[in-house]
């Protein structure tokens, strides 16, 4: 047979988790898959691969750039995907159906994406999310919220904000003018993405008075606490952007009732990259980690496109940032436990074999040695395998534990 060369590498942008990065990854998802349970959620898992025009007429075709596209042998065009929340809605239109809404559904799986991948930002990364369907009031978007304020206290983390938006706010003030919806895509192009000098320029040729050019200017700037949200109202005439204001307020009231406003700074800047969202909007940030922890909306005009008329909000976040915030803020995780090493002399195999099924039994983590060896052998393999202690089988199969 001849052996072939190949390249010990992995595609751009993913990784391998080894053990103990992998046992963090199972510890995270364990406990939130067990918050979301308490919350009232149920878990689905759908396919990691879709086609793409199901994806397509949940997230718009600006997804579809970013997506990982293959055919399958019938030369149908498929895409792995790159969030859940649309899955998650052609799930929820056909389940809606049976079920009395809400409904209310978690996930932890992984998503795809071309990006320019480093530390925190990959092409494959792994998401833990809920999509409450069905009701379209503040109240659900405050669960949702205040759910996410919970899954990153239960990851550990303490210390992060949660930037709180409202698309329609926006909207508001671009309706009033006479903007073509290209325009009105350019100037939100440049507020998603910050970028307040080509904000500037956009506004100049766009056409807009100058009163409405100074609003949007300002929207980047209003950040911050209630004060933030009286002052825009008291700037804003019309009852887009009136209405979007107060739905912030509402929902903020209603954290304040499961005790979280300490976490939540109102943020009219806060756009997101993806186009589907249709209300409030929200993201986690922490310090040290350049991306937000989380992120998650309203979107009530997805689940439409396949066939059902159906608000919806939720929110997804991202294991391996959390992790990496975990990491930089010196947060420990617990390590893979490894309770004892059974090693044992020539002749004693069988007698550790019980032992060792004894103690798992017990919920003891055993690694049995394969070969006879010495005390002083096993005690070295003991201690290089980073075990708690070593239980060695000896002459007449008598055990000692050190
Ligand atoms: P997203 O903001 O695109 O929203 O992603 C949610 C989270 O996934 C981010 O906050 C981040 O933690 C993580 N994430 C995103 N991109 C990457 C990446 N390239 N590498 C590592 N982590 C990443 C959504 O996906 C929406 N589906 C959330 C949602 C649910 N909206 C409503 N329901």
């Amino acid at each position: 047979m001849i052996r072939r060369q190949f390249l010990p590498q992995i595609p751009y942008g993913t990784k391998d988790f080894l053990p103990k990065e992998a046992t963090h990854k199972r510890v995270m998802e364990n406990s939130l898959a067990a918050l979301f349970a308490r919350w009232g959620y149920d878990e689905v898992v759908t396919p990691a691969f879709e086609y793409l025009e199901t994806l397509n007429a949940g997230a718009g075709d600006g997804v579809a750039q970013g997506t990982f596209k293959f055919f399958d042998r019938n030369n149908n065009l498929l895409a792995l995907r790159s969030d859940m929340t649309t899955p998650i809605a052609r799930v929820a239109a056909t389940r809606l159906k049976e079920s009395n809404p809400p409904l209310r559904l978690f996930y932890l799986a992984n998503v795809f994406r071309h990006e320019q991948a480093q530390a925190g930002r990959q092409c494959e990364f792994y998401q833990a999310g809920v999509e409450l369907l069905g009701t379209g009031g503040p109240a659900a978007d405050a669960e949702v919220v205040a759910l996410a304020v919970e899954a990153l206290a239960e990851a550990g983390l303490d210390n992060f904000k949660i930037g709180l938006g409202q698309v329609e706010f926006i909207n508001g003030l671009m309706g009033e003018s006479s903007l073509t919806p290209e325009d009105q895509q350019k100037i939100k192009h440049h507020l998603v993405a910050r970028d307040l000098v080509g904000l500037g320029e956009a506004l100049t040729v766009s056409g807009l008075g100058a009163d409405a050019q100074r609003l949007i200017r300002h929207i980047p700037l209003w950040q911050g606490d209630d004060a933030v949200i009286q002052e825009a109202y008291g700037q804003v005439k019309n009852e887009v952007s009136r209405s979007a204001l107060e739905n912030l307020a509402d929902i903020k009231r209603l954290l304040a009732g499961y005790g979280l406003e300490r976490y939540i700074r109102f943020d009219l800047g806060l756009f997101r990259d993806l186009d589907y969202y249709t209300g409030m909007v929200f993201e986690a940030y922490t310090p040290g980690l350049g991306f937000p922890l989380c992120g998650g909306g309203r979107y009530d005009t997805m689940v439409a496109a396949f066939g059902i008329d159906c608000p919806a909000t939720g929110f997804a976040f991202g294991i391996e940032r959390v992790l990496l915030a975990l990491e930089r803020q010196g947060i420990d995780l617990p390590d893979p436990a490894k309770d004892v090493y059974i090693g044992w002399r020539e002749g004693a195999l069988p007698a550790a074999i019980a032992e060792a099924t004894r103690r798992r039994q017990q919920g003891q983590a055993v690694e049995l040695a394969l070969e006879p060896a010495t005390r002083e052998a096993a005690k070295a393999d003991q201690v290089a395998k980073g075990y708690a202690r070593l239980l060695y089988v000896g002459d007449d199969s008598h055990v000692d534990e050190s």
